[in-house]
């Protein structure tokens, strides 16, 4: 795939989608199998060495991933340890075992490594979010990552995609505190009516494809991790807007952001990426304004940190 920042964690499932079954995953341009053992989790591209069956529809038995086509077995490093046709081998070709990729497990997501390098630490997320209490959802929308990504910054669609579910939401952008630290970018703001009134939003993304957003009361984080050069797998977890301390009201709090969040205001943006010129974003077509400064860095961090592009 195109356009991909290399040498990074991507989040590639929800950690609660991903059971004690397997499964396969389309992203980054791949299909990988995602499984649990005693270890922890564990990647490989979805294809069984062998013949080629999807090990998403294998189970893991005694620690194993087990093909669902003949039943070959292989450990979390990705070794195959049994391929029950040969009966009791004392010496399996390493060519029979997988090549897994690096796989962590942490707030709330299952991450991938992409690159050459190894990696030396877990990926980077925002301070101070509670991953104690999270209600997600995920879907997969057909847009090119960074048009879902460049979005993250850019507070002044608000009151006319959302303005039904955004009263207080003003047309200025006003008070704007754009931050740049390499690979984090942040941004609050307000939008300001003409009464002066304004609804306060605020935003950060931790390149390449993690993004935490604030308006008003609401606030979740979410991922925007290619599919391919087409689609955006958008995956966001939600937290309580206030500070109740019983587990239960907390929960349905954070189910309330969920519904309000990625039902109703996810889905009115989705129909405007939707309908975009398709492909990555075009910087030089685009008639920026000052008010799209957060969108504009975040395009142009990607372009330093992505594959080369391919432009017309
Ligand atoms: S295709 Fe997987 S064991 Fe044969
Ligand atoms: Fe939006």
């Amino acid at each position: 795939m195109e356009a991909l920042v290399s040498n990074t964690w991507y989040a590639v499932e929800r950690s609660a989608n991903l059971k004690l079954r397997p499964t396969t995953v389309e992203r980054l341009g791949n299909r990988y199998v995602l499984w649990r053992s005693a270890a922890g989790v564990h990647a490989a591209p979805a294809q069984c060495p062998h013949r080629g069956a999807d090990l998403g529809d294998g189970r893991v038995r005694n620690g194993c991933l087990t093909c669902p086509y003949h039943g070959i077995a292989f450990t979390g490093d990705g070794t195959a340890v049994h391929r029950p046709a040969q009966g009791c081998e004392e010496h399996i070709p390493k060519k029979a075992g997988l090549r897994t990729v690096p796989a962590v497990e942490v707030h709330g997501y299952v991450w991938i490594w992409h690159g050459d390098a190894t990696p030396t630490d877990g990926p980077e997320w925002f301070d101070g979010d509670d991953s104690s209490v999270i209600v997600g959802a995920d879907q997969t929308w057909d847009v090119h990552y960074s048009r879902f990504m460049e979005s993250a910054l850019d507070f002044h669609h608000v009151p006319f995609v959302h303005g039904r579910y955004a009263p207080g939401a003003g047309q200025r952008l006003t008070d704007i505190d754009l931050r740049d630290d390499g690979m984090r970018l942040s941004m609050s703001a307000a939008l300001t009516n003409e009464k002066g009134r304004s609804l306060p939003v605020a935003g950060e993304v931790i390149m390449p494809c993690s993004l935490q957003v604030t308006i008003g009361a609401t606030s979740f984080v979410a991922v925007g991790t290619p599919v391919d050069d087409h689609r955006t797998w958008v995956a966001a977890n939600y937290k309580p807007s206030y500070t109740a301390r019983i587990p239960g009201v907390r929960w349905v709090e954070a189910w309330l952001a969920m519904v309000v969040d990625f039902k109703l205001f996810q889905r009115q943006d989705r129909a405007i990426y939707e309908a975009l010129d398709p492909g990555p974003s075009p910087l030089e077509h685009m008639a920026l304004m000052p008010a799209d400064r957060g969108a504009a860095l975040w395009i142009r961090r990607w372009r330093e940190l992505a594959a080369p592009i391919d432009r017309p």
